[in-house]
């Protein structure tokens, strides 16, 4: 290596644009003669009683000089490169282990899935595409990947795989430094701890409120005031990938003003019955207007006002009203009680059924949470909304998963497919433990 670049410094000397490159700027006002050759550098002449100059000047001497040159600039060259050479060979050491491991986990999970520790369990879901971790889970891998790197560092030499149980993990979160004296534990993943909850904990997230009244006010003008904001920032894209996936019995919650209708049309084919729910009867109005004009021979339609904290009450006693899609957009930020709602949905799916959220909230960027939680109030006074709740951490309560994640705008538009967890993955949901066998699993329903 050494011999190859001394090489090609000794030989790029001989071209001239090339050794323009490695010049300085003062080297380069010491040419002599353009003709011969402009590039050859002037070998300064020491003068007979010329006193010693000073240390810089020594230093710029001995940096113009062909030993320089000629034998240590290529040494320099070949020191950064091993330098550069070091965080790689780490990163690239790291992805070593991380490969070998995810093997032995692949073969514990096709044995026994049961086996897999807490840890296993997030390394090998954090790598699907499709069933996403939960904001905990997110959490808590963090954690074990923190503590995983000081592992890593530790056993430098040894090939021991990282695996340690959450009572480990704990046991090292709770002594790591802090910048304040609280000290934190882990998150438990089963039991969604006080500490971990981000819209408890938010002072500026407003306390919600019956917005009944406040939308009956606005139905009239509720398109004309928001159309152009929307048009803005291509909502329009969100609402068809919303409505692109409804399909059998549908619901809509919240469906104000119908602004999902338009978005229909393509997918009408799928639907056998639809239902169009909201507090506001003066929403429901419009809808069913907007619904009727649009899908004039539709019959198996029902327009329904009543707030979605209160559908199981409103549903049949014997169980037999069961959704295939529930969706909705922009309504958990308006709900007093959005986790119930999503819980309700969840009840009223049919085995298999899916609830498909478009909304708006937390972002990943603190930044843009910050704006949010600075205009919340005002938000809230505009448009009852609580435009800066974490949606994830919603979702996490009611116990649902997460087979689809999308963020748009900044990462506060969330647009999310969620199951039941005791419903199974479709096979066009293309489930992560296919992607990681490479082949169709039986337990997974076509
Ligand atoms: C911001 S608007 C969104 C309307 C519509 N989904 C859209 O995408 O334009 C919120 C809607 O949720 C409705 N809403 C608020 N709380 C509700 C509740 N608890 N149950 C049912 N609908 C509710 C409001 O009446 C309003 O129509």
């Amino acid at each position: 290596m050494y011999t190859v670049i001394s090489r090609f410094v000794t030989s790029s000397q001989k071209s001239p644009l090339l050794r323009c490159s490695v010049l300085k700027p003062s080297t380069l006002l010491s040419f002599r003669s353009y003709s011969s050759d402009p590039f050859r550098v002037k070998q300064s002449q020491p003068k007979k009683d010329a006193k010693p100059t000073s240390k810089f000047g020594k230093l710029v001497k001995y940096v113009q000089s062909e030993y320089f040159q000629d034998k240590t600039m290529p040494k320099i060259y070949l020191s950064a490169i091993i330098v550069a050479f070091i965080p790689l060979y780490f990163y690239m050491r790291d992805r070593y282990y991380e490969d070998k491991q995810l093997k032995i986990i692949r073969e514990k999970y096709a044995n026994d899935p049961k086996s897999l520790s807490e840890y296993e369990y997030l390394a090998l879901k954090s790598l699907s595409q499709t069933d996403k971790l939960r904001p905990l889970e997110q959490k808590k891998y963090k954690i074990y990947q923190l503590m995983r790197k000081e592992f890593r560092r530790k056993n430098f030499l040894s090939g021991e795989m990282f695996n340690p149980s959450p009572e480990e993990l704990d046991d090292w979160y709770s002594k790591q430094a802090r910048f304040s004296s609280k000290k934190k534990k882990a998150p438990i993943l089963q039991d969604v701890s006080e500490e971990y909850k981000v819209n408890s904990d938010n002072s500026s997230i407003a306390a919600p409120e019956d917005t009944t009244d406040f939308y009956d006010a606005k139905a009239k003008e509720y398109d004309d005031a928001v159309k152009w904001e929307e048009r803005g920032i291509f909502m329009g894209i969100r609402r068809r990938w919303l409505m692109s996936h409804v399909k059998g019995d549908v619901l809509e919650v919240s469906c104000g003003t119908g602004r999902n209708i338009p978005y229909l049309s393509s997918y009408i084919e799928k639907v056998r019955s639809i239902t169009f729910l909201d507090s506001s009867k003066n929403m429901v109005e419009v809808t069913k207007e907007k619904f009727e004009k649009a899908f004039p021979n539709f019959k198996k339609v029902a327009f329904t006002q009543g707030k979605a904290e209160d559908l199981l009450k409103m549903a049949p006693d014997d169980n037999s009203l069961k959704y295939d899609t529930v969706v909705e957009a922009f309504g958990l930020c308006c709900h007093e009680d959005p986790v119930q709602v999503l819980r309700n949905m969840a009840k009223l799916l049919k085995p298999g059924g899916r609830i498909i959220l478009l909304e708006h909230g937390r972002s990943k960027w603190d930044f843009i949470n910050n704006h949010l939680d600075f205009r919340s109030e005002k938000r809230m006074k505009k448009w009852k909304c609580r435009w800066n709740l974490d949606i994830g951490e919603l979702v996490d309560e009611a116990n649902l998963d997460i087979t689809l994640e999308k963020r748009a705008h900044l990462s506060t538009t969330w647009m999310l497919v969620l199951k039941r967890p005791e419903d199974p993955i479709t096979l066009d949901e293309k489930p992560f433990l296919d992607k990681l066998f490479g082949r169709e699993s039986k337990s997974f329903r076509k």
